[in-house]
C-alpha cells in the first residue's frame, strides 16, 4: 500500500527507478525534461546507512567466505518491520553509490499479477530509463563509475517489446547486455520473493533469473555480474528456496532481516517528544517494540495511546502503562487474524490448523478426509477441500508451496492461532484431579 501511494505520487510510469535516487529532479519522457520531486530522504524515516554499507559492501566485494552470495542472497523477516522501506531507501541507493546498476520488482505490489510479467516490466523500465541520458539512474552511474556512456545514453541492443516472447529475447540476454553496456554489476533487487513459488509462472521466472544469473557469471569476457538479491515475509519458504534441491536458487545464501532496533526506537521518541507529546520511557518503549513484532507502525499505535492514559491522569507508572498498552496490542492483533480464519467456515480452519501443525502435504488424503469427516460429525469428500482451500490462500492465510503443499503464510499467524488451539483445548478439558504421588512433599520442585 505504501509502494502503491508512492507509485501513484510519481508523476510518471517509465521513471520507477528514479524515485530510489537522492536528488532533487527526474527525467521525464513525457514532458522531455527534468521535473522536481520531493526530496527521497523522507525525515519520517529512520536511516540504516551502516546496514545497507555492510550489505552492499559484502555484495558487491566479497571477501574469501562471501563468495557464496554470488548464487544469490535472502533476507527474510516477519511482515511490516521496514524490509521494503530498508530495500528502498537505504540498500539501493547504497548499491548505486557503489556503481551497481540496480532494478527493483516488489511481487507484491499487485499479487494477482503474475511475477514474470511484474519482472519483465521492472526490466523494460530500467531499459527504457538508460536510454535517455538525462535520466537520474545513468547519471548517477556516470557520477559514480566516472564512465561517459555516451550523448545518447545506453541503448540495448534487444528488442525490448518482445522480451520473454517465444522468440524475443531471453532474460538472460537482457542481463548480459545490461552488464555488458553498463560496464559493472547489475543487481537484481526481488521484494517478497518467496510469491515466486506458488505458482508456475513464478517458478518459471525463478528458472530464467537462474539461466542469466549462470549466464553472465561465468562468461569470462563481461565487466561485471549478476547479483540476485530476495527479501521475504516468510522465512520457511525463503529457506525452501535457498535449501532445497529441486529450486533454482538452491545454494542461495540466507539471512535474517535486521529488525529496527533501540537506534530507532530512541530516534522515534525523541520525534513524539518534539511534536509536544509525551514519550514513554526507552526501556519500556524498546521491550514494547519487542513485544509487538519490532513493528513500527504497532509501536506508534502504542505511544498514541499512550497520550489518552497520561491525558487521563494514569501516567504515573509510565512504564508499566506502556507495556500493558503494548500487550494489549499484540493480543488484538492476535484476535484479528483468529477471526480472519474462523472466518474461513469450519473446514478451512481444520485445514488451516493441520498445516500450521506441520503437516503440509496430503490434505486430499482420504486418511485426512476421513479424520475431518469425523471432526465435523459429516462426509468431506475432496470437492469440498478444494474451496476451503482457495477461501484459506485468497485470504493469504496459507501458500502454496508447490504440488499439493501448503504452508501458513504468515509465521507470527501460526504462532498465535497454535497457542488459540493450545488454550481452547486446555478451557476444553475437565480438571481432573492429579493422583498424589507417594511420597512426594506437596510445593516441592
Ligand atoms: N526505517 C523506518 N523508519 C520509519 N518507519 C519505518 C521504517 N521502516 C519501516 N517503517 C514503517 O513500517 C511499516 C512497514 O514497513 P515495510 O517496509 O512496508 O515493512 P515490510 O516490507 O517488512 O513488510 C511502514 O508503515 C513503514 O513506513
Ligand atoms: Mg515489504
Amino acid at each position: 500500500m505504501h509502494d502503491r501511494a508512492r507509485a501513484r505520487a510519481l508523476p510518471h510510469r517509465a521513471t520507477r527507478l528514479d524515485f530510489l535516487l537522492p536528488k532533487e529532479k527526474i527525467w521525464c519522457p513525457a514532458k522531455n525534461t527534468q521535473i522536481p520531486v520531493p526530496p527521497v530522504s523522507d525525515p519520517n524515516l529512520f536511516h540504516r546507512p551502516g546496514y545497507a554499507q555492510d550489505l552492499a559492501r559484502q555484495l558487491l566485494e566479497p571477501g574469501p567466505l562471501d563468495e557464496g552470495l554470488r548464487s544469490g542472497v535472502f533476507l527474510s523477516g516477519i511482515r511490516r518491520i521496514g524490509k521494503t522501506t530498508f530495500i528502498r531507501q537505504d540498500f539501493i541507493p547504497a548499491l548505486l553509490e557503489r556503481g551497481a546498476l540496480t532494478l527493483y520488482v516488489d511481487l507484491w505490489t499487485d499479487r494477482t499479477r503474475p511475477p514474470m510479467t511484474l519482472m519483465l516490466e521492472a526490466v523494460r523500465a530500467a531499459a527504457s530509463e538508460l536510454q535517455h541520458p538525462a535520466s537520474g539512474l545513468l547519471q548517477k552511474l556516470r557520477r559514480v563509475k566516472g564512465v561517459d556512456f555516451g550523448a545518447a545514453g545506453i541503448s540495448l541492443s534487444l528488442q525490448l517489446d518482445a522480451l520473454g516472447t517465444p522468440g524475443g529475447a531471453s532474460l538472460a540476454d537482457v542481463f548480459v547486455e545490461l552488464v555488458k553496456k553498463g560496464q559493472g554489476h547489475v543487481v537484481l533487487v526481488i521484494d517478497e520473493v518467496q510469491q515466486a513459488m506458488a505458482t508456475q509462472d513464478g517458478q518459471d521466472m525463478l528458472f530464467a533469473l537462474k539461466a542469466a544469473r549462470d549466464r553472465v557469471n561465468t562468461a569470462t569476457d563481461l565487466p561485471g555480474r549478476l547479483l540476485i538479491v530476495g527479501t521475504g515475509s516468510h522465512k520457511s519458504l525463503v529457506t525452501d528456496m535457498a535449501t532445497r534441491r529441486s529450486q533454482a536458487f538452491a545454494g542461495a545464501h540466507t539471512a535474517s532481516f535486521e529488525p529496527l532496533g533501540k537506534d530507532y526506537v530512541e530516534w522515534f521518541l525523541r520525534r513524539v517528544e518534539a511534536a509536544g507529546l509525551v514519550a514513554p520511557p526507552l526501556e519500556a518503549a524498546m521491550e514494547g517494540f519487542r513485544s509487538v513484532g519490532s513493528r513500527p507502525e504497532e509501536l506508534a499505535k502504542a505511544v498514541r495511546q499512550f497520550q489518552d492514559e497520561v491525558a487521563a491522569g494514569r501516567g504515573a507508572d509510565a512504564g508499566t502503562v506502556f507495556a500493558t498498552i503494548c500487550a494489549t496490542l499484540a493480543t488484538a492483533a492476535a484476535e484479528l487474524d483468529i477471526q480472519s480464519i474462523e472466518e474461513a467456515g469450519e473446514l478451512a480452519v481444520l485445514a488451516f490448523s493441520r498445516i500450521a501443525a506441520g503437516q503440509h502435504r496430503g490434505l486430499f488424503a482420504a486418511e485426512t478426509l476421513a479424520t475431518f469427516s469425523a471432526a465435523l460429525g459429516r462426509e468431506v469428500s475432496p470437492n469440498d477441500m478444494t474451496p476451503a482451500i482457495e477461501k484459506l490462500v485468497s485470504a493469504n492465510l496459507i501458500v502454496r508451496k508447490g504440488h499439493g503443499s501448503f504452508e501458513i503464510a504468515d509465521p507470527f499467524v501460526r504462532h498465535v492461532w497454535l497457542q488459540h488451539l493450545q488454550m481452547r483445548q486446555t478451557l476444553s478439558q475437565p480438571e481432573t484431579p492429579q493422583p498424589a504421588k507417594p511420597g512426594s512433599a506437596a510445593g516441592a520442585s
